[in-house]
């Protein structure tokens, strides 16, 4: 990977965007995380305030803004069902207008840009494992239509920008991905049966617990997302990045209670709508082009998850601490941005 570059990344605090700003620090990049803090955290990227590479910039992606840069990594999204059915007109829009203004700025500042799509794309799929060609079987008017279609429809912009301007894309659809730092609260399975078996309480099943997942620990899919942005401009996008090992949700739970030692029972729920029943990607297009695949095993990942979240339970409640470095901004937001201010509808950052 070429270092010292300027890297945007949206959506820096959360989740993935926490460990890719830390990976790209590590590759001598200087990293500009911007995260409105919807569902992402401070306290993931705390350690990374005092790096003089590291700049946070508190704003909405649905907001246009400026900054000089060579890369802009688009994750800026809430990935938990829970929590982008909050308000689903917003998940519309941080998909679309965020995309928008992202690849505004990536033909602005002539910057490669990366889209971090999603296995939603392919909804409930009919083709299995999944390959990039299938086209998915999605419904528009669902619950979960403002994640799947927000992000199917920024697929559409990211291609129609790259045809009609030449913008430099890359794009990873990417499947169910765990570790620490996910949200205890988070609503995705993985987190909901650590937390439910730690706490010796019932594991819920949806379904017959019998529709599978394929799950990828967060450090093999960080090298993979960065692999893909440094890959060459001819290879076919959008590639899939999942570890195709698939588990039923019975047997993620078994394993959990086999991991944690809990006695907790397991419980039956009836299957939310639109729950996929099968999930597993095909990788031959990262394996062939990137040289990548999943190495670590479900078990040793679910450990090293078990291990956060324990910490995470035995530590008393975390209190937002004062920042110590104060928040440089490089950025100049553009009209938009001055009058959504004036309207109080996006923060000015004040409070970080
Ligand atoms: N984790 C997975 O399994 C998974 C799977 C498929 C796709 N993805 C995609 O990867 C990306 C990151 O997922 P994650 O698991 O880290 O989720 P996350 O919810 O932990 O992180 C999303 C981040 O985006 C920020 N954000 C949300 N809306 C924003 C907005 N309008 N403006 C600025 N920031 C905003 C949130 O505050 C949060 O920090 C998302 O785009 C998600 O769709 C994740």
């Amino acid at each position: 990977m070429c270092a010292e570059k300027t890297i945007l990344v949206t959506g820096g605090a959360g989740f993935l965007g926490s460990y890719l700003c830390e990976r790209l620090l590590e590759a001598g990049n200087d990293v500009l995380c911007l995260d409105n803090f919807h569902t992402g955290s401070r306290n993931n990227i705390r350690h990374l305030m005092d790096d003089y590479r590291f700049e946070l910039i508190r704003h909405d992606v649905t907001v246009p803004i400026c900054a000089e840069i060579d890369e802009i990594y688009n994750l800026a999204c809430p990935a938990s069902p829970v929590h982008y059915q909050i308000d689903p007109v917003q998940t519309v829009r941080t998909n679309v207008h965020g995309a928008i203004n992202m690849l505004d700025l990536a033909m602005r500042a002539n910057a490669k840009i990366f889209q971090a799509s999603t296995s939603e794309v392919y909804g409930d799929p009919a083709v299995h494992p999944q390959v990039e060609g299938y086209c998915g079987n999605v419904n528009p008017i669902g619950p979960r239509a403002c994640y799947d279609e927000g992000k199917r429809c920024a697929e559409t912009l990211f291609f129609d920008y790259h045809r009609q301007y030449g913008v430099d894309i890359r794009m990873a659809r990417i499947f169910n991905t765990y570790g620490p730092r996910m949200r205890p609260d988070d609503g995705r399975v993985v987190s909901n049966f650590i937390m439910q078996a730690l706490r010796g309480e019932p594991i819920t099943l949806y379904g017959d617990g019998m529709q599978t997942r394929s799950f990828c620990y967060v450090d093999d899919l960080i090298r993979g997302i960065m692999a893909l942005m440094d890959a060459p401009a001819t290879m076919p996008m959008p590639c899939n990045l999942g570890n195709p090992v698939e588990f039923t949700m019975r047997q993620l739970a078994e394993t959990i209670l086999d991991l944690t030692g809990s006695r907790s029972e397991l419980t039956v729920r009836p299957l939310p709508q639109d729950d996929p029943t099968q999930r597993q990607p095909n990788i031959s297009r990262a394996r062939e082009h990137l040289g990548w695949a999943p190495t670590i095993e479900l078990r040793e990942g679910l450990q090293r998850t078990i291990a956060y979240f324990e910490r995470e339970l035995s530590s008393p409640a975390r209190v937002q601490q004062p920042r110590k470095t104060p928040l440089v901004r490089r950025t100049r937001p553009v009209q938009p941005h001055a009058e959504a201010l004036a309207r109080g509808v996006v923060s000015n950052g004040a409070g970080l």
